[in-house]
């Protein structure tokens, strides 16, 4: 119901237009994006490392549908490495396949990640291949495969608990003892493809946590769910899984004092750091996430 509001709302032409021209000024939308320039990504990171958290930088943007642009991006991600290695922040990088081509064809976004992959692979920075809608998954694991066979675990996938599929993914790619982030899913997907139901996302979500911690190479538990974290801790000590097997992973923004307090009790803590200025259709799933936040937005709107 709240997505579907959500939606709504991202397709409304006025409200979108209102939040892209104000989410930044007014600084509504710095609540989950840590800016619109890598300077300002990278400042955000030195804090964060500061608190004892390591990032995931995300140049944000996604179905780039024009080859020059695709190619822009990789080389954007390049610079980025750069300052990631000129700054000393301890921080890797998330990328989207579409963001370098994917809609155009496969063998374009490979073509680019193999161009970041050998940068990163240089400097020793780990890139994480960020899990969009359910009709990339099966592209994104085969361009996945490929990359692994290449530059082994320089590079890792997302799985997605709400999928009805991940479980048989999770099987398939376990042989490659993967270093495999762990998320919920952010995209609308229809029950044909996903569980409608939370509460089986949830259990889903467990179920594949369990494996994962006892049989991957590494595991990203990306979640704020409290219950998740809590029972991935039991988990953790009763089977003695050590501290170079896991992290817990959170996006900027959400549950601060959750992501401080797993510090503090000598938890690994990895924060994803999205920005650039293509941050909308990635602060509007944000928004769909929780009531609280789009009433925050609409009330700005209103104000404006
Ligand atoms: P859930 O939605 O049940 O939320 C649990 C609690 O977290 C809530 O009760 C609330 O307190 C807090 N919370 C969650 N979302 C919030 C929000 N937007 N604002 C404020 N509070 C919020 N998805 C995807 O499809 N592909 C991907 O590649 C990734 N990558 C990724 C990386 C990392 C590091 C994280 C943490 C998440 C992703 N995601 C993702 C997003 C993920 O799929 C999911 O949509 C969000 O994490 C929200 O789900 P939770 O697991 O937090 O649980």
């Amino acid at each position: 119901m709240l997505r579907r509001l959500t939606l709504f709302l991202a397709s409304n032409g006025r409200i979108t237009d209102f939040i892209r021209r104000k989410g930044m000024s007014t600084g509504f939308a710095r609540r989950f994006v840590a800016g619109e320039t890598l300077d300002e990504a990278v400042q955000a990171i030195v804090e964060l490392n500061r608190a004892g958290m390591t990032a995931s930088l995300d140049f944000l943007g996604e179905s780039i549908t024009d080859r020059g642009e695709a190619g822009k991006a990789a080389g954007h991600y390049l610079e980025i490495l750069d300052a990631i290695s000129r700054a000393s922040i301890r921080c890797n990088i998330s990328v989207k396949l579409t963001q370098l081509g994917l809609d155009i064809d496969l063998s374009i976004a490979l073509e680019n990640m193999r161009h970041i992959l050998t940068k990163a692979k240089e400097y020793e920075i780990f890139v994480r291949i960020d899990m969009e809608g359910s009709r990339y998954t099966e592209l994104t694991l085969e361009a996945f495969r490929q990359l692994h066979r290449e530059f082994g675990n320089g590079v890792g996938p997302v799985l997605q608990s709400y999928l009805y599929r991940t479980e048989a993914d999770l099987e398939s790619l376990m042989p490659l003892k993967p270093n495999v982030r762990l998320c919920k899913g952010a995209y609308m997907e229809p029950p044909e493809v996903a569980f409608p139901d939370k509460a089986d996302v949830d259990k889903n979500y467990v179920r594949l946590l369990e494996k994962l911690l006892l049989e991957a190479g590494y595991t990203g538990i990306a979640t704020h769910d409290e219950a998740i974290i809590r029972h991935a801790r039991r988990f953790i000590a009763d089977k003695r899984i050590g501290q170079e097997r896991f992290e817990f992973q959170m996006l900027y923004g959400i549950r601060r004092d959750l992501q401080a307090r797993l510090v503090r009790e000598g938890y690994k803590l990895r924060v994803y750091v999205p920005y650039g200025s293509q941050w909308l259709p990635y602060f509007m799933r944000r928004l769909g996430e929780r009531p609280a936040n789009l009433w925050f937005v609409l009330r700005n709107v209103f104000k404006g």
